[in-house]
């Protein structure tokens, strides 16, 4: 049988599982809660609302945790983008574009993931300033006022939330295009030997080493 290499630990692989669900649970409620005529989605606005008030504390928490866990496991060697990861991007764009049919090489994630993976922090902390806002208006009014009052707080909400719809999709597109090893690997925490999701450069192999054990 062919060896199977650790690719994602079991906290990593539960944050993530738990951070998707809340940000579906919030993505399809918001949709409701903004025009419940075009996106029927739930039985009605009481449901929504609730789903969404209870997924936004958790998607705080989640984030926290994963950045977190980040810290203490060391991982953010791999997920962290840099500023020299800038130089990944065309190689990564040709390769996209079937330009070039070689798989270009990096870390454990590529610069689009790193930079994806952290944007979605940023995302959710934007999306926590704003939904607060809109939570708390009277306790935070002068606050509110000061980023351009209810109205563009609610549209900047909303604008956010159909930039995670694109990004999400394209994550789960990019993630099937893998193939199910690296569904699997989300799952059960291994990846096939020889099988590998992107070809390791040697400047990170070092980096990577202490997450990826043989088992
Ligand atoms: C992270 C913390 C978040 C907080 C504190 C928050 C809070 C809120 C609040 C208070 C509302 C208004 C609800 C109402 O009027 O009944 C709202 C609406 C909404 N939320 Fe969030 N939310 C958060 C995250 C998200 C995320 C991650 C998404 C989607 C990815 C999202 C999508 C929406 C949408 C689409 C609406 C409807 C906006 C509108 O009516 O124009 N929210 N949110």
């Amino acid at each position: 049988m062919a060896r199977e290499l650790y690719y994602h630990t079991l906290p990593a692989r539960i944050l993530h599982w738990i951070n998707a669900a809340n940000i579906g649970l919030l993505t399809t409620t918001g949709l409701y809660i903004r025009d419940p005529y075009h996106f029927p989605l739930f039985a009605n606005m009481d449901i929504a609302r609730k789903i969404h008030f209870i997924a936004m504390y958790l998607i705080i928490y989640g984030i926290v945790i994963r950045i977190y866990y980040s810290w203490v496991s060391k991982d953010y060697r791999e997920l962290l983008f840099r500023f020299r990861d800038f130089k990944g991007f065309p190689a990564l764009i040709r390769y996209y574009l079937f330009v070039s049919k070689t798989t270009p090489e990096s870390g454990k994630y590529n610069a689009g993931q790193k930079l994806l993976y952290n944007a979605w922090a940023v995302l959710v902390f934007l999306q926590a300033v704003t939904g607060f806002s809109l939570y708390f208006p009277d306790a935070l009014a002068g606050f509110v006022r000061a980023l351009g009052g209810p109205v563009v707080l609610r549209q900047f909400h909303f604008i956010l939330t159909w930039v995670f719809i694109v990004t999400v999709a394209l994550h789960i597109y990019l993630s099937f295009l893998g193939g199910w090893s690296v569904i699997k690997s989300m799952i059960t925490g291994y990846f096939p030997e020889g099988e590998s999701m992107q070809p390791v450069s040697e400047d990170v192999e070092e980096v990577a080493e202490h997450c990826m054990k043989w088992h």
